[in-house]
């Protein structure tokens, strides 16, 4: 499924910006900083920065403070992909097309590339151009968003913990909005503050970032069980392999993709106000439900 047009001039942006922004690859120690290129550049999507980049156009055509939140975002979504990767943790060999951090560079300098993208958001997120006080609260949505209370660290612990167990939909729901819809919705939200939103379109906001963000893993969970490890850059098959709790495994593949529809026809209405403004959320709604990679 082709994914929308501005994508490749809001992924120009991004590059751009997460060219300056990660120290080059012979600061020492090199090791590290080749790592930490190696897995940002190895060819994501950029989905959370491009709704960070879409939620501030809708506010303001100011974008800067918007692409730099978009940075950190990206650094802290590669984080968790490498450390997901890890053997203790999903134990894959392919991400983004390429072999994992941990296969290229070894498990001590992916734990360690981990740790210094963490970092180097949280390094970023200070110098958002913004008011001190949208800054923070910036800052403070992404740290809870990325966090261990219903944020992503507590959905990998729940993802973890639920290998191999019967999960019931609520546990389910908790893991899917906590592991990925929380950095999802904080994208949104992050953007919409950069763009200078306040008050009930940043409540709306965040309940359409919410809401598909955790399609987005609904969707991720589908696409795990249909389509082929080249497709995807990643192993396909791998969460019936490991005993994953996911939407394919507890209500099938049918019931999965008309929840993940129901949920970004829920995003959708929230954008209802802002009539034709909101067009390009729309269209990322709508493809990240259409997607197949
Ligand atoms: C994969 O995220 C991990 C999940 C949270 C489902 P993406 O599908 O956004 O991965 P990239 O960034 O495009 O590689
Ligand atoms: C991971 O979910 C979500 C993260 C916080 C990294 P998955 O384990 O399903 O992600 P993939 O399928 O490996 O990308
Ligand atoms: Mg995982
Ligand atoms: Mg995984
Ligand atoms: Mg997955």
């Amino acid at each position: 499924m082709t994914q929308p047009a501005f994508f490749v001039e809001d992924q120009a942006v991004i590059e751009a910006a997460l060219e300056r922004l990660l120290p080059s690859e012979t600061t020492p120690p090199p090791t590290i900083h080749q790592a930490m290129r190696y897995s940002v550049f190895a060819g994501g999507k950029r989905i959370r920065p491009i709704l960070c980049l879409e939620a501030a156009r809708l506010f303001s055509s100011e974008r800067d403070g918007a692409a730099t939140a978009g940075c950190a975002l990206e650094f802290i979504h590669t984080y968790s992909l490498i450390h997901d990767d890890l053997p203790a943790l999903d134990n894959d060999d392919l991400r983004r097309g390429k072999p994992t951090c941990h296969k290229k560079f070894g498990v001590a300098m992916a734990i360690l590339a981990g740790d210094g993208l963490l970092t180097l958001a949280f390094e970023t997120l200070a110098r958002v151009n913004v008011d001190a006080e949208r800054r923070v609260r910036i800052i403070t949505e992404i740290a809870t968003a990325a966090g261990t209370v219903s944020g992503m660290v507590g959905g990998q612990v729940a993802d973890i913990e639920a290998e191999g167990k019967t999960v019931d939909a609520a546990g389910l729901e908790y893991i899917h909005r906590s592991k990925t819809a929380a950095l999802i919705r904080a994208s949104i939200v992050a953007g919409s503050l950069a763009g200078g939103a306040s008050g009930e379109d940043v409540e709306r906001l965040r309940r359409f970032g919410e809401a598909i963000g955790w399609a987005f893993q609904v969707v991720d969970d589908i696409l795990d069980v249909e389509e082929s490890s080249a497709a995807l850059g990643k192993t396909a098959g791998k969460d019936q392999a490991q005993s994953k709790a996911t939407y394919p495994a507890l209500f099938g593949i049918e019931k999965s993709r008309a929840f993940a529809r129901e949920l970004a026809a829920r995003a959708d209405r929230e954008l209802d106000c802002y009539g034709e403004r909101a067009a390009r959320l729309r269209a990322i709604a709508e493809y990240l439900i259409v997607r197949r990679t």
